[in-house]
């Protein structure tokens, strides 16, 4: 069965470590106010024994919001899932896609996937706890189970189990001797078996991931899957995600860059009055609003600079904005005549 052409794919920023904290969401949800929005990989003993309102705190913009929650301790699992609920997420998404050494350590993410019948116990013990939906993110293999037989298995546990939604991020991961790095660029796509998954159980919602960059990716694909998550270009290039508003959702009221540039300013003066939070940690996440624009180049520079000098403010934001626009003058600016 494949998706009504008409109907809207969903779209999502990927959970990104370091990159999509709450700052980095504000930004996005200015942007976009369609795409769904999913928070860094959360651990289970970071939320139970450590600051778990830093981890959880968010902004009423970012709604849709999902938590993503890493571990392998179904009751750990479930009493997270359930705080998760109480501050306000709309979504718990498991981690077993993540392939990193310390992960594997702690007997989550990736590893996860090859032990499917754990994972069903994972899945009802969250199921159980909340009444908010809950979504697997996940590989579609992992070192020598590289088939469809294997992830088809995956699958068809988790669901018995309750999921009913998938992210699936479109290459298989190599557990050992790649870096979490090597292991989002050097296996190989493969969205023909995320296709095959959907065609198999076209009543499970299947989010496609993976380099996924332009908006004719989507557009070839939107009619057999039901949404799309995207990692490194809405990150290195966050108006992509208004590409995706114009031509996907047919918004007409984007903001310009402009305008969330400004906004960003108004942000970043409230989390500083309340929080205390330096303007380097905003800053970081909107290096790439210009990407690709005349004046990049000096909005970087301004960006990559200033805020991390004493006593920065949010109008090191203003400064940048002003530097982007006298670059992007002296390009356009006609050729003077020498006599
Ligand atoms: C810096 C960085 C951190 C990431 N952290 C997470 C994470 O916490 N949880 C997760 O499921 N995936 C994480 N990923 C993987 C992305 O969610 C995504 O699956 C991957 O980047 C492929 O999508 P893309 O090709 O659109 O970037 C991370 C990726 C990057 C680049």
């Amino acid at each position: 069965m494949t998706q009504d052409y008409n109907s809207k794919p969903e779209i999502s920023v990927a959970p990104m470590m370091g990159w999509t904290n709450k700052h980095c969401r504000y930004f996005h949800r200015l942007i976009s106010p369609n795409a769904r929005l999913y928070t860094e990989m959360i651990t289970t003993g970071a939320l139970l024994h450590g600051d778990t309102k830093r981890f959880l705190r968010f902004n009423s913009s970012e709604h849709p919001i999902a938590l993503q929650l890493g571990g392998s301790d179904p009751t750990d699992l479930a009493i997270c899932s359930k705080i998760g609920q109480e501050y306000g997420y709309d979504e718990i998404n498991f981690n077993c896609g993540c392939p990193s050494d310390r992960v594997q350590n702690g007997r989550f993410g990736a590893c996860l996937m090859k032990e499917p019948n754990h994972v069903a116990k994972c899945i009802k013990a969250i199921i159980n706890a909340v009444n908010i939906p809950v979504t697997i993110k996940c590989r579609i293999g992992i070192d020598e189970h590289d088939s469809i037989e294997f992830l088809d298995n995956f699958i068809s546990n988790s669901m018995n189990s309750g999921c009913k939604a998938f992210i699936l991020h479109a290459r298989k991961a190599w557990l050992n001797g790649l870096s979490p790095k090597q292991n989002r660029e050097i296996p190989p796509l493969n969205y023909e078996r995320v296709k095959a998954i959907k065609e198999k159980y076209p009543h499970l919602k299947i989010i496609l991931n993976g380099g996924v960059t332009n908006i004719k990716t989507i557009q070839e694909h939107q009619g057999n899957l039901d949404g799309f998550m995207i990692g490194r270009e809405a990150y290195s290039n966050p108006y992509f995600l208004a590409e995706i508003e114009r031509v996907i959702f047919n918004n007409t009221n984007i903001l310009s860059r402009e305008e969330i540039a400004l906004a960003m300013i108004q942000y970043a003066q409230k989390e500083a009055e309340k929080y205390g939070t330096p303007i380097k940690s905003i800053t970081r996440h909107i290096l790439g609003l210009y990407h690709h624009q005349s004046g990049a180049k000096a909005w970087k520079r301004t960006l990559s600079t200033l805020p991390y000098e004493e006593n920065a403010t949010c109008e090191v934001i203003e400064k940048a904005l002003k530097a982007q626009k006298n670059q992007q003058n002296l390009c356009t600016k006609p050729l003077q005549s020498v006599n």
